[in-house]
């Protein structure tokens, strides 16, 4: 495994400790500010913490789409799914942000589902893709977004509507631009450098069929941002706005360091894990505590590496001044991480089993949600 030096964060890997400020300097993205935190936080007439707490902490344009939107221009959002195994934590971050920016800007937003993509890097088949699909799509639905405002395009049954659009990114993207975006290699499917264009496809379909260049706002984790960068590089080349971006950083799994994913089910907590495996996972967390507990009450806790102090600022504290307490009582030895796990879990536990609920609810109306090209004729 890559040291903090080496880290590696592409749209398919993301290994070592990620350095998230080197990553705004690699990518040439800027860290989001207090004035734009607070143009954000105004509109929406309440703070989200995922904002607050800098877990969305970088963006693209994000002034200039403000700008847009004050002047009168509405923008839409777009985010995505690639299905190839079941919705995460880490996932829930994302989503919940988008139904934020969605109702604090009444935005139109369009949801991606990569069927394509997944069957081209992960060794899957078609069928079991096809079910994380439908699974996927409720589990972004239970987040709680509006029908009439949301359109869900699941690549393979809408590429009609969006070949059009990626076979113009794809003529005006050259080979060794995307090799150099994305890392391809003489080892890499024909299909991948095509699929870069499809997924930068969204970012213009709602001004093609609205026909009018409409701005657009991606919240999403950082990994995904090597596409913006092809869609923002041919932008202007085909008359439309650069796409304006905001990223988050990766909820670690429940291991000593690395991004949830699917991929190391033991750290990560899945959506649809019953309340005694969310236990399990919790109690066997990593966490910054010192190696026995009379040296914990001695020098204190270290709350910056520990995956369960980190879980409390993405989603579970209750107030800022709750996350503080935990913070210091941490540090100062006052804080056991045997109960401060077993809180957690507790917390974890009634978010998962409340958001199931919500699915099971999902499931009967994917179909509400997915895209229809004759309702934009
Ligand atoms: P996928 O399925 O890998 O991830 C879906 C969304 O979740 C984010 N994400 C995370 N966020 C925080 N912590 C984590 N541990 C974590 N793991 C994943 C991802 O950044 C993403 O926002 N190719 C895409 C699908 C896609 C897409 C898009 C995503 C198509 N169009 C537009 C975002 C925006 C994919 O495989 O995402």
């Amino acid at each position: 495994m890559p040291d903090q030096k080496q880290f590696v964060v592409t749209p398919w890997k993301v290994e070592g400790a990620v350095d998230y400020e080197k990553l705004v300097k690699d990518f040439g993205t800027q860290l989001i500010d207090d004035r734009l935190r607070a143009r954000i936080t105004k509109k929406a007439g309440f703070s989200n913490p995922l904002l607050s707490r800098r877990v969305f902490y970088s963006h693209r344009d994000l002034g200039w789409l403000l700008d847009m939107y004050d002047k009168g221009e509405e923008f839409f959002l777009y985010t995505g799914r690639g299905p190839s195994g079941g919705t995460h934590l880490g996932h829930i971050i994302p989503y919940t942000f988008n139904k934020y920016l969605q109702d604090a800007y009444d935005a139109e937003l369009w949801f991606q589902v990569t069927d394509d993509e997944k069957y081209l890097v992960k060794e899957l088949e078609q069928e079991e893709i096809s079910e994380f699909a439908r699974q996927n799509i409720a589990d972004f639905i239970a987040c709680g977004f509006d029908p009439k405002k949301t359109h869900v395009l699941l690549d393979s049954q809408c590429i009609k509507t969006l070949y059009p659009i990626a076979l113009k990114i794809a003529k005006r993207t050259t080979f060794s631009t995307a090799k150099a975006v994305f890392g391809f290699t003489n080892e890499t499917n024909v299909g991948l450098p095509f699929f870069t264009a499809l997924q930068a496809a969204p970012c213009f379909l709602p001004s093609v069929l609205h026909k009018r260049n409409i701005p657009c706002l991606i919240p999403a984790a950082i990994d995904q941002d090597p596409y913006w960068r092809i869609a923002r590089d041919v932008a202007p080349k085909l008359g439309f706005h650069k796409p304006a971006a905001i990223h988050c950083k990766f909820i670690s799994g429940l291991g000593k360091g690395g991004k949830m994913s699917s991929s190391e089910p033991e750290t990560t907590i899945f959506m649809d894990d019953s309340p005694t495996v969310i236990k399990q996972k919790v109690m066997r967390s990593f966490t910054g505590g010192a190696p026995t507990e009379e040296q914990q009450r001695l020098e204190g806790g270290d709350p910056s590496i520990c995956p369960v102090y980190s879980y409390y600022t993405y989603l579970f504290a209750k107030s800022d001044a709750e996350l503080q307490k935990i913070f210091d009582e941490c540090e100062e030895g006052e804080l056991m991480c045997g109960p401060d796990k077993t809180r957690l879990a507790g917390r974890v536990a009634a978010f998962v089993s409340d958001f199931q609920k919500k699915k099971q609810k999902a499931l009967k109306r994917v179909d509400d949600f997915l895209f229809r090209e004759e309702d934009f004729t």
